[in-house]
């Protein structure tokens, strides 16, 4: 199976199609054993593909990115009133297998991305911690192993919320049900707010930037990872291709086509590097840095007031 050219490290994709293979095989009954094994073998290939790219890992300021300047304009073109509605009956109903589901559409990656997250975030015990978004906890899980601070999850959804307080039982954690538009905190409250495949959800964008920063303390900081768009044009393609799975997985494990087809448009329709720098910037953010995971697969934006 030939699907790139052109480029050296893309033949590491077909490590991911083993292991994606392998997980699969996983899933009648030893992925919970496998788990941690996964986790490793994954991230040789993620080390495996950061050393063959140098450009796994771009680091750029506002605007003037290392990204290429003419990527393509996306539309956002979901319907509002309905967005809502329908991600949080997306959210209902795969909440149970989410976090099975992450592992086998990105072969574990999306821990190792979280993770780069986590790491650029110096936390201090007495910080409080806005995690928007927060799903099953993930990122919660990873800032706790860091430092005891006073952590606040948060989100639309009561069944993935409680999916993380199942996770991080063990852990003193602040749960509260809300949308991102409209945030029940006074203006000043956090040290950081930390967000990870959210956005692309949210119904208004624009405003729960806005909302995100009026909550943030003066000097705080707000990390966002999300989907972005792959700069090597080789890669977007083998990707696209790997996308038309996922909703077949989506059928598969969780008979919910839809769910997973909705994940893949949702990715398509979201703002690029660039389109989010912008947002960022028009919520009144003014220092932006960007930097690119896996040529661009996914992108973390660190932003300050
Ligand atoms: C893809 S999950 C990400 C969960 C977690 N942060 C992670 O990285 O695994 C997206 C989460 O966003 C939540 N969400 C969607 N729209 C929201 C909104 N408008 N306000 C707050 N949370 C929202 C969903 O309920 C869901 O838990």
């Amino acid at each position: 199976m030939l699907l790139y050219k052109n480029n050296k490290y893309l033949p590491l994709l077909d490590i991911f199609v083993i292991i994606e293979l392998l997980r699969i095989c996983g899933i009648f009954g030893f992925i919970a054993k496998r788990k941690l094994s996964f986790s490793i073998l994954t991230d040789l290939v993620f080390s495996l593909i950061t050393f063959f790219s140098k450009k796994t890992f771009t680091v750029s300021t506002s605007g003037s990115s290392g990204m290429k300047q003419e990527l393509q304009k996306k539309t956002y073109s979901s319907n509002k009133q309905n967005k809502q509605s329908k991600v949080e009956k997306i959210f209902s109903s795969v909440s149970h297998k989410y976090d099975l589901m992450n592992d086998i559409m990105s072969f574990g990656l999306h821990r190792t991305w979280k993770h780069e997250l986590i790491k650029k975030i110096k936390i201090e015990e007495q910080d409080i911690i806005l995690d928007l978004a927060t799903g099953s906890g993930d990122l919660l899980e990873l800032i706790k192993e860091k430092s005891n601070c006073i952590c606040v999850a948060y989100d639309s959804n009561i069944k993935m919320m409680m999916q993380a307080k199942k996770k991080l039982k063990k852990q003193k954690i602040f749960y509260v049900n809300g949308m991102a538009e409209n945030i029940p905190f006074k203006p000043n409250t956090f040290d950081f707010i930390t967000l990870s495949f959210g956005l692309r959800n949210f119904t208004n964008i624009q405003k729960s930037l806005a909302e995100i920063k009026r909550v943030l303390k003066k000097r705080g900081k707000f990390y966002c990872l999300e989907f972005s768009e792959i700069n090597n044009k080789s890669f977007r393609k083998i990707f696209d291709i790997y996308s038309k799975l996922i909703p077949i997985y989506g059928k598969l494990i969780l008979n919910n086509e839809e769910a997973y087809s909705y994940l893949i448009q949702s990715i398509k329709e979201f703002p690029n590097q660039i389109q989010l720098t912008k947002k960022l910037l028009k919520a009144g953010f003014r220092t932006i840095e960007v930097f690119d995971v896996l040529d661009g697969i996914a992108s973390i934006h660190v932003s300050e007031i």
